[in-house]
């Protein structure tokens, strides 16, 4: 794989891409906030002035599609018209909703056809930092640039200087600046799926951002990528997570300094930003060794600091009203994540449709659970992984045979990482998306209350559209 210098590094003209986040305006509790979404064929720039445009698939014409901003317990109705020539749907990532709003085609809804048009209205449990993106066709949607942020606000968000959204994404350009060809090829879907040569902050290779010595800021940050996984390092500072994927953890510092986050995963982190005036800070990434390259840069301003000594701890966020899994009358359903290329295993034929087949099997067929493998947009008429009374605590065992890393989202439900490789994990985090590295075992746990069938799946979209997908039905 190649990475263009080039791509990574342009957009030399300043930071063009908003820091700000738009006032935010006050309204009574009883009124359902309306948005309208269009998905639509658009052209927008993201490698910089003097660079070509590119042909996207965005939602409102814009790239990353626009940020929706509700408060906790709030009831919101968005209206997604489908302006392009095929089927598509609106998934929630991460938000504990009805079933029936989930997004999931021939799941959960029919597809939104195009013309038509779908009104999703819930009401969001947790405040936290979420994201909307397609189910249908998902590989190219979300590969076109169809994604945005969904941030629902707490009642009482704690004291930052500044609330900053970074939704990354990545592209693979030639060099034209068109989306290069080839989504769904069976090599790459066999192996760590389309990672791209060109990687977005709000829609923009970004530069530098600017930033004042002093601050605390909240940085929210969502991988919307399709497979690229980041590992996130900021020099000379030291953010503390406050979050995963939406949902609040014990403030801490992640070890070394680094931060990973599979596709579909979000943190939030406080950053007291207490380098020098005038000076200079790189953002970077380093996740693939021979592929480290420089996200960013933080770009203090000269004068004096905002704030003479930095504030206290930053404080934890409020909880969610998320139900507790009671370990001790959990069930446990062993999940056995398997396929892919190699590394020295060839298929991890465990039986099932898997076994003695060739790298691909039939029907687009490379990765399964358990032996078994739904694809593309999924098969709503096969068995569900697991069955599960309403109210029952579920532990999930996820072993991954293969030797690739497989960030696996569970659709409706936050889930609590017990533990890993048989050891407790000390900080019981909360999630919708956990990164199973090669050959690693991973317990999460969950309360199934929220009935309906939901979809399991890796979030490296090549993965789950050739097999790494299943359902889990709550009655
Ligand atoms: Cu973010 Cu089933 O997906
Ligand atoms: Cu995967």
């Amino acid at each position: 794989m190649k990475v263009s210098r080039r791509a990574l590094m342009v957009g030399a003209s300043a930071a063009t891409w908003a820091l700000a986040l738009p006032l935010r305006r006050s309204f009574s509790d009883s009124e359902i906030k309306e948005h309208r979404l269009t998905a639509k064929p658009a052209v927008v720039n993201l490698t910089g002035n003097g660079y070509p445009d590119t042909a996207v698939w965005a939602y409102d014409g814009t790239v990353p599609g626009p940020e929706l901003r509700v408060r906790q317990g709030e009831r919101v109705r968005v209206v997604v018209s489908n302006k392009l020539s095929e089927d598509t749907t609106v998934h929630w990532h991460g938000i504990r909703l009805p079933n029936a709003m989930d997004g999931v085609p021939g799941l959960t809804q029919q597809p939104i056809r195009p013309g038509g048009s779908f009104a999703y209205e819930f009401t969001p449990p947790d405040a936290g930092t979420f994201w909307y993106h397609p189910h249908a066709d998902t590989l190219r949607q979300l590969g076109r640039g169809l994604a945005g942020g969904f941030i629902i606000e707490e009642s009482e968000p704690i004291a930052v200087d500044r609330d900053l959204l970074w939704f990354i994404e990545d592209w693979r350009l030639d060099d034209e600046g068109r989306i290069a060809p080839g989504f769904g090829n069976r090599m790459e879907a066999g192996m760590s799926g389309r990672i791209g040569n060109t990687v977005t902050i709000n829609g923009r290779v970004p530069d530098r951002v600017s930033v004042k010595a002093g601050e605390r800021v909240r940085l929210r940050i969502i991988n919307a990528a399709l497979a690229r996984i980041l590992s996130l390092r900021f020099e000379g500072h030291r953010p503390v997570v406050v979050a995963h994927d939406g949902q609040p953890c014990e403030p801490y510092m992640p070890e070394g300094g680094r931060l990973v986050l599979g596709p579909a995963m979000r943190a939030d982190l406080i950053i007291d930003l207490n380098g020098k005036p005038g000076q200079t800070y790189r953002v970077s990434d380093d996740f693939y060794h021979d592929l480290a390259y420089r996200l960013d840069d933080l770009a203090y301003a000269p004068g004096k600091p905002t704030r003479e000594h930095p504030p206290e701890a930053p404080p934890s966020l409020p909880v969610n009203p998320l139900p507790e899994p009671d370990l001790a009358t959990a069930e446990r359903h062993e999940v056995a994540l398997q396929g892919g290329m190699m590394g020295g295993m060839g298929m991890t034929g465990s039986g099932g449709m898997m076994g003695g087949m060739g790298m691909t099997g039939i029907g687009g067929t490379t990765w399964a659970m358990n032996g078994m493998s739904m694809t593309g947009d999924g098969q709503p008429g096969m068995a569900p992984l697991v069955t599960l009374k309403r109210g029952q605590t579920c532990v999930l065992a996820l072993r991954n045979e293969t030797a690739w890393w497989h960030p696996m989202h569970l659709h409706g439900h936050s889930f609590r990482v017990i533990s890993r490789n048989g050891k407790p994990n000390p900080r019981r985090e909360w999630r919708d998306t956990v990164l199973v590295p090669p050959r690693e075992a991973i317990e999460i746990a969950f309360v199934a209350d929220n009935p309906g069938d939901w979809m399991f799946h890796c979030h490296v979209t090549d993965h789950q559209e050739t097999g790494m997908m299943a359902t889990i039905r709550i009655s």
